[in-house]
C-alpha cells in the first residue's frame, strides 16, 4: 500500500476512496514557491494543482515515487523529461473539463463584446444610463460574426460549436493539424495565423502553452487583428504578450479582450487592470464548477490507484 502525497485539496469522497484502497493519505497545503522535496522523501504517488511546479530538482528527492497526478488538462507546470528519466508517470485531466471551459470561454467572449462587466458596475454604482440610440454601454454584436479558433483541440472545437450552432457564426480556425470532420461538422476552415487574425471578429485561444506557442500573440499579431475585434484566452497566460496585449487595447489596435489567464498568476499588470471597456478579467476560472472539479479530482485519483495497483494509468499526458 502506498503514501500518496496531495497539495491539491481533495474532496472527501476522494480521500476515502484512496484510503478505502488502502493507501495512505497526506495533505500537504504549501506556501507559495516551498520545497515539494519533504512530502516527496516517502511518496508513491503526488496529486498536484497546476500552481505546482514539479521540477526535476523536486524529483531527485523522490526515490519512490511512481505517479504525478496533475489536476488539471494543461501540463507545462511540470518537467516530463526529468519525470519520464526517472520512470515517474505523469498524468493529466482531458475531457472532463472540456464543456465547462467552453463554456466559460464563451462567457468571457460575450462578457467582452456586451459590456457586461463594465453594466454591472455602472447598475451599482446608481449610474443607470439613460435609454437611447447612441447610450453609453453599446456594444458589439456576436450572432452572425467570424469566430477565429487558435488551438481546434477538444476546448476549442467545443467553443467553435457553441458559436456555430448557438450563434451563427463562421469559424476559422488555425491548428498543427486538420481536423476534416470538424470542417464538415462545422463549415470550419483551416488558414494560416496571420489570416485567422486578420478575418476574426472573435479570436479564441486554445492552445497548450509550449515553446512554440509563448507570446505567439505579440506587437506583430496584434497589428494584423482588426480594431474591432475581441481576443479571449482561457489557455496559459503567456501565450500572449501583456505588454503588447495592454499597448494594443490603449491604442486601440484591438478592441477589447477576456481575460482568463495572466502570465505571472495571480499578478494581473496595472496597465490591463485600468483598461475597462470591452475588457473582463476573471482569475483562472475555466474549469471552476462544482461538478467539473470533483470530476477532474475523481480522474486524478483513479489514474494515482490504477498505477499503485500495476494497471497503466487511465490518462497519461501524451
Ligand atoms: P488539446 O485537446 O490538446 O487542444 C490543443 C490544440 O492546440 C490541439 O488541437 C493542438 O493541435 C493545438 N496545438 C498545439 N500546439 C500548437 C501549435 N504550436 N500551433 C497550433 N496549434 C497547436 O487541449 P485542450 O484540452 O483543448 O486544452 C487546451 C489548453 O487549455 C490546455 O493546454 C490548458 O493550458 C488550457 N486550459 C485552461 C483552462 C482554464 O481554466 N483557463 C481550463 C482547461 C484548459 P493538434 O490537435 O493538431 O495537435
Ligand atoms: C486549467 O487551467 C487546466 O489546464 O486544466
Amino acid at each position: 500500500m502506498g503514501i500518496i502525497a496531495c497539495t491539491a485539496d481533495l474532496f472527501p469522497e476522494h480521500i476515502e476512496r484512496l484510503k478505502a484502497a488502502g493507501h495512505e493519505v497526506r495533505l500537504s497545503k504549501r506556501a507559495g514557491n516551498e520545497s515539494l522535496a519533504p512530502i516527496l522523501a516517502d511518496a508513491d504517488a503526488l496529486i498536484c494543482l497546476l500552481t505546482d511546479r514539479i521540477e526535476s530538482e523536486a524529483l531527485s528527492h523522490a526515490p519512490r515515487l511512481e505517479i504525478v497526478a496533475n489536476v488539471a488538462v494543461g501540463y507545462e507546470n511540470i518537467d516530463l523529461a526529468a519525470a519520464e528519466e526517472r520512470g515517474i508517470l505523469v498524468t493529466n485531466t482531458p475531457d472532463v473539463l472540456t464543456e465547462s471551459t467552453a463554456d466559460h470561454t464563451f462567457a468571457l467572449l460575450l462578457a467582452a463584446a456586451r459590456r457586461i462587466a463594465e453594466a454591472d458596475v455602472a447598475v451599482r454604482n446608481a449610474e443607470f444610463p439613460s435609454w437611447g440610440l447612441q447610450q453609453p454601454l453599446i456594444g458589439i454584436d456576436v450572432h452572425g460574426k467570424t469566430l477565429g479558433i487558435v488551438g481546434l483541440g477538444r476546448i476549442g472545437a467545443a467553443v467553435a460549436r457553441r458559436g456555430h450552432h448557438g450563434f451563427g457564426m463562421s469559424v476559422l480556425y488555425y491548428s498543427r493539424s486538420p481536423k476534416p470532420d470538424l470542417e464538415t461538422e462545422l463549415g470550419a476552415v483551416q488558414v494560416p495565423f496571420e489570416e485567422l487574425l486578420k478575418q476574426s471578429d472573435f479570436v479564441c485561444v486554445h492552445v497548450p502553452l509550449t515553446s512554440d506557442t509563448k507570446h505567439m500573440f505579440n506587437a506583430a499579431a496584434f497589428a494584423w487583428m482588426k480594431p474591432t475585434a475581441i481576443l479571449v484566452n482561457v489557455a496559459r497566460g503567456a501565450i500572449i504578450d501583456e505588454a503588447a496585449l495592454v499597448n494594443a487595447l490603449e491604442e486601440r489596435a484591438i478592441a477589447g479582450a477576456g481575460l482568463d489567464v495572466f502570465e505571472q498568476e495571480p499578478a494581473v499588470p496595472p496597465g490591463l487592470l485600468e483598461l475597462r471597456e470591452h475588457v473582463v478579467l476573471a482569475p483562472h476560472l475555466g474549469s471552476a464548477t462544482e461538478e467539473t472539479r470533483r470530476a477532474m479530482a475523481g480522474i486524478a485519483i483513479g489514474n494515482v490507484l490504477a498505477v499503485l495497483d500495476g494497471k497503466p494509468p487511465l490518462t497519461p499526458v501524451p
